[in-house]
């Protein structure tokens, strides 16, 4: 990861915002961003040569987001969002440190403020990734702000698997993970449930057939989206170019955009014309060595 005079340029109003995550389910934050932003330019890493980050080490996602975060950087990102609950337990802090002058935000921390903002003091279950929920980085977020708060995390690997893919193809074995996976997480009486995984937006409806009525369903994406909309406007960075934004959608891996270009639609109705397939420069430069 470069430590060159790149991280101490000037950012530039007009420049991208950058999103990253390791597929497809931080589009589930580029498309509020994309709705209530229109007039700023999106740059969309989707990581899908190192899928599924959820099962690696810590230390693997954090050099990892370091890599994405210089890519976008170098290509002009004025804020990068961490569109991945796992890449911000592992990464956020080590990306903050090497691009101090880049805003960068991630998920976690809208995340719990909403839920905290929606418990009625039966407590908080988190479901996520093996790796946010092993960091420990979300409930320690949560006492952080509120010691008193009952927390039940759990990780919940199987259904984000299918999560990843737009649900499979299986809606019954869909069904019967997250039954086996999100009521276990209620059960001692949490009433609201933060989906610290932004794959399950891929899956909302099946996640909400097994939820009991009464819990509250937090995905942070919209929140992340508040916390970006503020803080463009706070920074004076918001986009001014009178000429229509040209977003770009990138993979890490060719052999996934047919796929990814599919499940985007699917999932999300966000059309991808031209789908990158990009080599990040650290990759490159290690392949060459
Ligand atoms: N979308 C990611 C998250 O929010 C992780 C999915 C994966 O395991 O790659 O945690």
């Amino acid at each position: 990861v470069s430590d060159s005079p790149l991280t101490a340029r000037r950012i530039s109003a007009d420049g991208p915002i950058g999103v990253f995550d390791s597929g497809m389910g931080g589009l589930s934050v580029a498309k509020p961003l994309l709705e209530r932003l229109p007039h700023e330019t999106l740059l969309y890493v989707g990581d899908t040569a190192n899928l599924p980050f959820g099962p690696k080490s810590i230390e693997t996602v954090r050099q990892i987001s370091l890599e994405i975060c210089d890519f976008l950087i170098r290509e002009g990102a004025k804020l990068v969002i961490i569109a991945c609950n796992t890449a911000t337990a592992a990464g956020l802090a080590a990306c903050q440190e090497a691009f101090p002058d880049v805003p960068i935000l991630g998920m976690v921390t809208p995340g719990v403020r909403a839920a905290l903002a929606a418990t009625r003091g039966g407590g908080i279950a988190v479901v996520g990734t093996l790796g946010t929920i092993t960091s420990g980085e979300v409930e320690r977020a949560i006492r952080a702000q509120d010691a008193s708060v009952r927390i039940v995390a759990r990780e919940n690997e199987d259904l984000l698997r299918l999560a990843e893919q737009g649900g499979g193809d299986n809606p019954a074995l869909l069904h019967q993970l997250a039954e086996a996976s999100i009521p276990p997480a209620l059960a001692d009486g949490a009433d609201t449930l933060l989906l610290a995984c932004t794959d399950y937006t891929c899956i909302r409806s099946a996640v909400d057939a097994v939820v009991p009525s009464g819990v509250i369903v937090i995905d942070p994406a919209e929140a992340v989206v508040d916390e970006a909309a503020a803080l463009l406007l706070a920074r004076g960075l918001a986009r001014t170019t009178p000429d229509p934004p040209r977003h770009r959608f990138c993979v890490t891996d060719p052999l996934a955009v047919p796929q990814f270009r599919d499940h985007a639609r699917a999932a999300f109705g966000i059309e991808i014309g031209h789908l990158e397939s990009i080599i990040l420069p650290a990759r490159r430069e290690r392949m060459t060595v």
